[in-house]
């Protein structure tokens, strides 16, 4: 893969590059065509990374299908798959790690310990193997977009990182590779998510600005679903993820939650006058 990157380089193509941990999805192919858009050349990765699952996670059961993976990425023109084994990504004894401070230790960070740790390693290895020029991102995991923007920039890594609108099923539910593990009660019930965020636009948009106020009625939505269980709710600013009280000005509604033993995340931007 370095050798063909840095043919690639030579050859002054450009390269766009898209991470994913495969079983994909409209989210993950909206990045790949931005990416054929936009640079002479476009690589997916696929690999499931295993720092960045907790003991208790979902490694084993992450879905995988790279005969699919590939079958889709052909069919919209991406020019090569990577697709290294975590022998060849970690090498035993593998000792080094890349954490971006403070930005992780909230919202996801505080129910998954390590997993950033984890995503940023293994986002850092990927990019100085591949060498893109802009690597893509989707923003339905926004404290990773925003962890990654800042490992890029305190490292001084030459690559553009390119953050992608969150895609979404007809009925809200924002695509995820862990939606395919929902049973069809569940895939119903997964929709409050989306709902629960709307709940919130909406309020704001009448005049409430208390972020207490906002998550309590958020909390209550969701209760009323069977089988979910709130892993968090939060109102941060976008920037530095820090909880706000009174929303003004940019705020991101964040939030966790378990529809069965499925974790999913979803997240709502608002700019406030
Ligand atoms: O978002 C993902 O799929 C993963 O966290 C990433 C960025 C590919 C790193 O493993």
């Amino acid at each position: 893969m370095q050798k063909y990157s840095n043919r690639l380089k030579t050859e002054n193509k450009s390269v766009g590059f898209v991470p994913t941990m495969g079983y994909l999805h409209e989210g993950h192919l909206s990045l790949v065509r931005r990416s054929l858009k936009e640079n002479d050349k476009t690589i997916v990765s696929v690999f499931i990374n295993p720092t960045q699952f907790g003991p208790k996670e979902d490694l084993a059961r992450y879905p995988r299908d790279l005969k699919r993976d590939e079958r889709m990425l052909r069919k919209i023109g991406a020019d090569t798959v990577f697709y290294p084994t975590a022998k060849e990504m970690y090498p035993k004894p593998y000792r080094t790690y890349v954490n971006v401070d403070c930005l992780t230790d909230a919202l996801c960070g505080r129910s998954r310990p390590g997993h950033f740790r984890g995503v940023t390693t293994v986002v850092a290895k990927l990019l100085n193997i591949v060498k893109p020029d802009v690597a893509y991102f989707g923003q339905k995991d926004a404290q990773q977009a925003i962890a990654i923007k800042k490992m890029a920039n305190d490292l001084n890594m030459n690559v553009g990182i390119k953050i992608l609108p969150i895609v979404r099923e007809p009925d809200g539910l924002a695509m995820s590779s862990r939606n395919s593990a929902l049973s069809p009660k569940e895939r119903s019930y997964a929709t409050v998510l989306h709902k629960t965020l709307l709940l919130a636009k909406q309020m704001v948009g009448k005049g409430e600005r208390s972020s207490a106020k906002v998550i309590n009625k958020m909390r209550a939505l969701i209760r009323q679903e069977d089988a979910s269980r709130i892993d968090y709710i939060s109102i941060v600013n976008p920037e530095t993820l820090k909880p706000i009280k009174t929303i003004h000005g940019e705020a991101l509604i964040a939030l966790a939650v378990y529809i069965g033993r499925t974790r999913l995340i979803d997240n709502l931007k608002l700019k406030v006058r």
